[in-house]
């Protein structure tokens, strides 16, 4: 999602602290809504209710709010080392301190609890736990994440854990990161460790964040750490994630009698260019490889069908044995939605230079299009609305993503592990310091409506995150992009819950979103 990030960013308008209107309430919503391509009618919004006992939460990733990048023996990261790097990230952004929300936590544990949340997804930083990412427990590290799971549950809030989101030792890119199969062994050490000491505590764990994105983005295009630009590393990488993750699961389970495993991959919908069956083929391979390259391996043990020919079992340094190591049947299934996706088949696109365009993702960007082996081109479209992020607003994504992997993989227990927005609104004067960001709320109303729908025509969905409870570091779009329900003034770490929070604490506390 970088990629298109950053495209659009340039041309997005929005000015921070832009006048908006300044109540926040139901009644607010404004009635052209309706006429907005993909907008779901008032009516809906109105209607939809959620299950006694649903898990209302919010999400975020270690290095976006930690900071304290080099305290209590942490270890460097790739982060570390990708922010730290002149040209990497905008506005020479770095995550050394970001929300601080390592020493922060209590404070923002409380506004979990003042706006009435159930679950908070966080990771851990794996570099605070192993600083060279195999060996003994930094017992400093374990303390934190020990603290901050007591004052989650002290606070009535399930500690949801990941694993990994994106911050690697880099004393283990220094041994080749992902496409090293060792790696796969050193994770599985790693969720033992945690297991075994957090276990008592924490019983729902996702071993990876967006595993697509990180192998893809990290290793086959490089806008993100460790910057290579490689199909064949891509390959390799996404292969030991998927063993690393099946044997995560495993050591997970052994280590902690109460965990159950699942997931937190970056989905979209993939909706057919035209109604030819060719552009349905290439919708369908998005769907094996952007949305179950690495559940349908969980799942079954075998890789989908993202390939126009053979599944390269070569390239991807696939071994005999390795179906069963990559099989790990989640206890349930875990996914983001952000933006919906149209998907051609290439074949018969021409890119700038005159070549075929070519594309695993090409979000919009012709210079990433470079995978032949799938064959399709993904465009995130603009018909709906955009975010301050570029990224269209297509609420019925989340009803179509939810009901297809709830037909895919036969009813399951499904989480909502990320859903945001991009809104620059900031605290404003006249309105005593408030944040009216009206716009985020709709965005909110929105997607819940439709995911309330899902829920009533049979969808297992027992809990969601909103992205996420404070601005924090976007990764290489460093702080110009802020999707917290919570605004952070980032000079002083003061934290002000927008509008849009307060909005979703009552919607928490009354399971209805007309509040
Ligand atoms: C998701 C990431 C998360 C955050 C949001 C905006 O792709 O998992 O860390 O960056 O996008």
């Amino acid at each position: 999602m970088d990629m298109d990030r950053r495209r659009f960013l340039a041309s997005s308008l929005a000015v921070a602290g832009g006048a908006m209107v300044p109540t926040a309430a139901f009644a607010q919503l404004p009635a052209e809504d309706q006429n907005i391509p993909g907008a779901i009618p008032p009516a809906q919004i109105r209607s939809a209710r959620f299950p006694e006992g649903f898990l209302w939460g919010m999400a975020t990733a270690s290095y976006q709010v930690e900071g304290a990048w080099n305290e209590d023996g942490k270890g460097e990261s790739i982060w570390d080392r990708f922010s730290h790097t002149v040209g990497k990230v905008k506005g020479g952004a770095t995550g050394d301190v970001a929300c601080d929300h390592y020493h922060l936590y209590p404070q923002d544990i409380a506004i979990l609890k003042r706006l009435n949340q159930k679950s908070y997804r966080f990771s851990i930083s794996w570099s605070r736990i192993q600083p060279t990412g195999t060996g003994a427990p930094n017992q400093k590290g374990l303390d934190h994440y020990s603290k901050l799971v007591d004052t989650l549950l002290t606070a009535g809030i399930r500690p949801f854990c990941t694993l990994y989101h994106w911050d690697l030792p880099q004393a283990l890119q220094d041994l080749g990161g992902w496409p090293n199969r060792d790696l796969a062994g050193f994770f599985a050490d790693y969720a033992g460790i945690l297991a075994k000491y957090l276990g008592d505590r924490i019983t729902v764990w996702a071993p990876f964040n967006m595993p697509w994105s990180f192998c893809y983005l990290g290793y086959g295009v490089g806008v993100f750490p460790p910057g290579l630009a490689n199909y064949g590393l891509f390959l390799k990488a996404a292969h030991t994630v998927n063993l690393a993750q099946g044997q995560a699961f495993r050591s997970a389970k052994a280590a902690s009698s109460k965990a159950t495993v699942g997931s937190a991959y970056g989905m979209a919908p993939a909706y057919p260019a035209s109604g030819s069956p060719e552009d349905r083929a290439a919708a369908a391979r998005y769907h094996a490889m952007n949305n179950t390259y690495f559940l349908e391996t969980a799942m079954h043990g075998k890789y989908p069908q993202a390939f126009v020919g053979e599944i390269p079992y070569e390239a991807m340094g696939f071994k005999s044995g390795d179906d069963k190591i990559m099989r790990a049947p989640l206890d349930w299934i875990g996914f983001h939605y952000y933006t919906r996706r149209i998907v051609a088949d290439a074949s018969r696109k021409i890119g700038p230079a005159g070549q075929a365009s070519f594309g695993t993702e090409t979000e919009n960007d012709e210079s990433t299009s470079r995978d032949q082996r799938t064959n399709f081109q993904a465009t995130t479209p603009s018909e709906g609305p955009l975010t301050d992020a570029g990224l269209e607003i297509w609420p019925h994504g989340i009803y179509d993503l939810v009901m297809q992997i709830t037909r895919e993989y036969n009813h399951p227990i499904i989480e909502i592990t990320e859903e945001g927005c991009s809104y620059l609104d900031a605290p404003y004067e006249k309105e005593n310091g408030r944040v009216p960001d009206t716009r985020r709320i709709h965005f909110f109303q929105q997607h819940l409506a439709e995911l309330a729908r899902a829920i009533t025509d049979g969808a297992n969905v027992r809990a969601y995150h909103a992205w996420t409870l404070l601005d924090n570091f976007e990764w290489a779009d460093g702080y110009s992009q802020r999707y917290g329900l919570t605004y952070v003034d980032f000079r002083d770490q003061k934290r002000t819950i927008r509008d849009s929070g307060l909005w979703y604490g009552r919607v928490a506390a009354a399971n209805r979103l007309d509040v």
